[in-house]
């Protein structure tokens, strides 16, 4: 069995499709999805479809595109969220820079400063509640680090989309949080194929993130949990181990992580 640990499966991209996209994930035995919310809608709609679908998770929280948003009140509701039994994670949450490194383009994008508070609020409903936070870093390195560093001993983490090198991750894995992998490991990255040669197997979690990021093979179309398979299969060929093993370690990790049947 295979556990997509991080999909978004209430997006427009799926519209009505989500029988259809489960009976394929089952095809290929994805049997346990975690959707993944980025503001307190999504979480909703995540939660909606967690109590709809055995086999999905929920996962509530603020994204740092959203960081604006956040309110004492919209805190409240998402704890509130996160107490239903089906709610496994904070997430995502987390820092992405790259767009405030482009801010011509994108001049109301959340700044430094809201990132980072809304961050710490969510990490702080992570220990509330007692639930792991799946992180989002995108051109963050540093300051997750800084942050998670902050939290170490208390917080359940796994850096989700892993995109940086074996430096990086062995920071991660040293203050204890986990590291999960999606379809860009199937890309032409030498730095993201060094760290997972290096990492243990058992720290690690295979996720999609879709509808994005959908393997080469799949490259340009909309991605979604049966192919999960493929970032499976990647982990093997890297580190010259049966697809077998990658599907067991990985799943028994999230099992584990995120407390899941
Ligand atoms: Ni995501």
């Amino acid at each position: 069995m295979y556990i997509d640990t991080h999909a978004h499966l209430d997006f427009p991209e799926f519209k009505t499709e989500v029988p259809a996209v489960l009976g394929r994930a089952r095809e290929s035995h994805v049997e346990r999805i975690i959707n993944v919310g980025v503001d307190y809608e999504t979480s909703k709609h995540s939660l909606d479809l967690a109590r709809k679908y055995p086999e999905i998770y929920a996962a509530v929280g603020v994204h740092p595109h959203c960081a604006k948003e956040l309110s004492i009140e919209m805190k409240g509701q998402i704890m509130t969220l996160a107490n239903h039994e089906k709610v496994v994670a904070i997430g995502e949450i987390g820092l992405d820079y790259y767009h405030l490194k482009r801010s011509s383009q994108y001049a109301h994008y959340p700044n430094r400063d809201e990132q980072i508070f809304c961050f710490e609020q969510m990490l702080d409903l992570a220990l509330e509640t007692g639930l792991p936070a799946i992180i989002h870093n995108r051109e963050a390195d540093a300051d997750i680090l800084g942050i998670l560093k902050s939290y170490h001993g208390q917080l359940r983490a796994v850096v989700h989309c892993f995109s940086s090198n074996a430096d990086y991750a062995e920071k991660i894995l040293d203050l204890g949080f986990a590291i999960s992998f999606t379809g860009n490991i199937t890309y032409k990255n030498p730095d993201i194929h060094e760290a997972i040669k290096k990492i243990p197997l058992g720290s690690m979690m295979i996720e999609t993130d879709c509808p994005y990021l959908a393997p080469a093979q799949y490259r340009g179309k909309r991605n979604e949990s049966a192919y999960v398979i493929e970032t499976a299969r990647k982990i093997a060929q890297l580190k010259g181990l049966s697809l077998a093993e990658v599907e067991e370690e990985t799943t028994k990790k999230a099992k584990k992580f995120f407390g899941l049947k």
